[in-house]
């Protein structure tokens, strides 16, 4: 079964349970701090998880593309990935324990749909711990079902439960569900959920029964909800007897192209363990960076957050590449338009703009790669001079940090002069780098939740007024590219040509604040999008929706309103709440975009 299949027959499998598809949403999250990609299939569905009604019902079933940088590192290994696909069902308030197991089961076991030997199963379950009992229900439920006890696992909160990790948010115990591939148990102790190698997750059923508060509480939700992920990748790689993720029709293609742009040519994937570690890093990297590009809300190569981590990908790539001898990382992003466009029709709609970006990237960092060869050059001289000729870690650091100069390529620079870096220096240094760039870069993986926090709700809002002035005093051309808003402040994107006169920002500035000044009621209605377009709502451009729309409404009546989007909310009820809109700075973002900074007091 190939990955197409697979997303097909979960999508049917569902659907037959009662289950509306809804649209995959995109990689970088709008409204949401906390996270700079999308990193679950849940991630989109926070607001629906935590009580907003959904448009679509309370059954629904979806795939949707997810990055997790968390192990850049060690992509290159035959498992790790940066980008993946993940399928997942959810009950919001609807279906709960029991019903979300019996149908993992069937859908896994049952020959109709992927019939895997039942022998090969085994689970996990939450042991229990001072905020949550131990989760016989789901035991007793995978019991009835033919799974025996020697293959439940219980296991503790860090293994067991999903939610946000230090922030706030939906989250409950879960039961994850592993293939066994057959290598002998590791220890008397070794049982599904081992880390050994044994055990491969293949799927999670996640029981949301708790919000997890600011003070660390966890309260029972009023309706409970349940949130599954499978990632494809990895449910391809064991139905098709696969060790590696890399052995899968998933990256066939895209190793091909490698292969096919090396130089010297005339190599096959699996001749050679170092080459084929650059061939996986490249074929990984190249398809989140192509993603990143392709996606509605793309971003382009830059230093700071989403943008950074796309250089990064890119860049790590096309070193790699370099030691293969390849000139371009461009064929093998053609394979990735070419092997995803059908579930993601993005791709090939974004394809010059993808081909584009990575085109400029790989100049630049060309351009980096010789400033940084140029220093090392000028270094020269005095590093000779070293009787112990040994770098120093610090030197190599500062060549890194400042002119963004690979250790890899400075240890090579240096071997061909006889010389060694300093290694553990280099690392230390490096290490303590990414201590601090991962504290301010805020990003946060197992639960990056969306704050839904009454401050971000009101900013919530606060971009609609926004957006609607803005309309009023600049003209119709303009339209939100992007939003961002914490608990103390708002970031607006949106697409004018030119920046904006003071006497325009203060305009925009009283109109919103004249809206929150009458005090507004804010109110949802459900329609087709069609309907929610006849009835003058704004829509974003370039975002899936589906066929039925949640409308907000700021104004007195359905017919004489201030602002209309289509949008999944949530938001305060009148605007009254809000406070003092100010706008503190009116900037350029990119070409044609500006970028608003305002606060409520
Ligand atoms: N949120 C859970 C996960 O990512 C299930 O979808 O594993």
């Amino acid at each position: 079964m190939n990955s197409d299949e697979l997303r097909s027959k979960y999508i049917e499998f569902f659907t037959q349970h009662g289950h509306t598809q809804i649209e995959g949403k995109s990689l970088l999250p709008e409204n949401d701090p906390t996270v700079l990609f999308t990193t679950a299939g849940m991630h989109p569905l926070v607001p629906y998880l935590l009580g907003e009604p959904h448009p679509a019902g309370k059954r629904l079933v979806d795939y949707q593309k997810c990055i997790r940088t968390g192990d850049i590192d060690s992509v290159g290994d035959p498992s790790h990935l940066t980008f993946f696909e993940m399928l997942g069902n959810w009950s919001l308030g609807d279906y709960f324990k029991e019903d979300a197991i019996k149908m993992s089961f069937e859908f896994l076991i049952s020959p109709k749909w992927l019939g895997i030997p039942l022998e090969k199963l085994g689970v996990t379950v939450f042991a229990g711990d001072e905020n949550a009992p131990k989760d016989e229900e789901s035991a007793r439920v995978w019991k009835e079902l033919g799974i025996p006890e020697s293959r439940i696992s219980y296991r503790p909160k860090e293994d067991n439960w999903w939610g946000p990790a230090g922030s706030t948010g939906p989250c409950g115990p879960d039961s994850e569900m592993f293939y066994d591939i057959g290598k002998e148990p590791c220890g008397p102790d070794c049982g599904p959920g081992c880390s050994c190698g044994k055990w491969l997750e293949i799927w999670n059923d996640v029981f949301m029964q708790y919000n997890k508060t600011e003070a660390g509480i966890y309260e029972p939700l009023a309706r409970k909800c349940v949130d599954t992920g499978m990632g494809i990748e990895r449910t391809v790689t064991i139905l098709n007897g696969k060790k590696s993720v890399y052995d899968t029709e998933v990256f066939a293609p895209v190793i091909a192209a490698v292969t096919s742009a090396m130089n010297p040519g005339g190599y096959t994937y699996g001749e050679d363990a170092d080459k084929d570690k650059s061939i996986r890093i490249i074929c990984d990297h190249v398809r989140s960076s192509t993603f990143v590009l392709g996606d509605p809300k793309a971003v382009s190569p830059s230093n700071v957050g989403a943008g950074y981590v796309l250089r990064r990908l890119i860049r790590r790539a096309v070193r790699h590449g370099r030691k293969l001898g390849m000139e371009s990382l461009i064929p093998a992003a053609l394979a990735v338009v070419e092997k995803f466009s059908g579930p993601y029709p993005e791709l090939a709609a974004g394809k010059a703009s993808i081909v584009e970006e990575l085109r400029r990237e790989e100049e630049k960092f060309l351009e980096t790669l010789q400033k940084g060869e140029h220093e090392f050059e000028k270094l020269l001289p005095n590093l000779l001079k070293d009787p112990k000729k040994t770098m120093s870690g610090r030197l190599a650091f500062k060549l890194y940090d400042t002119y963004g100069f690979p250790i890899e390529l400075t240890d090579e620079l240096a071997g061909e002069n006889g010389m060694t870096v300093n290694r553990a220096e280099f690392d230390e240094a490096f290490k303590k780098h990414q201590e601090l760039s991962r504290s301010q870069g805020g990003q946060v993986f197992k639960g990056g939740l969306a704050d839904q926090g009454e401050m971000a709700v009101k900013y919530h809002t606060a971009t609609h007024l926004l957006h609607r002035a803005l309309r009023m005093v600049l003209g119709d051309h303009v339209a939100q590219k992007g939003s961002n808003i914490t608990a103390e402040r708002m970031r607006f994107d949106f697409s004018h040509p030119v920046p904006m006169t003071a006497e325009e920002i203060k305009r925009v500035q009283d109109i919103v604040n004249e809206q929150i000044g009458k005090d507004l009621p804010v109110t949802m209605e459900m329609m087709s999008l069609d309907q929610a377009k006849a009835a003058g709502a704004m829509a974003l451009f370039g975002e899936k929706y589906e066929s039925q729309v949640k409308v907000y409404t700021v104004g007195k009546s359905p017919a004489d309103f201030f602002s209309k989007e289509v949008c999944g909310g949530p938001h305060v009820e009148r605007t009254g709440t809000m406070g003092r809109f100010t706008i503190q700075k009116e900037q350029s973002s990119s070409a044609g975009i500006r970028r608003i900074r305002a606060a409520l007091e």
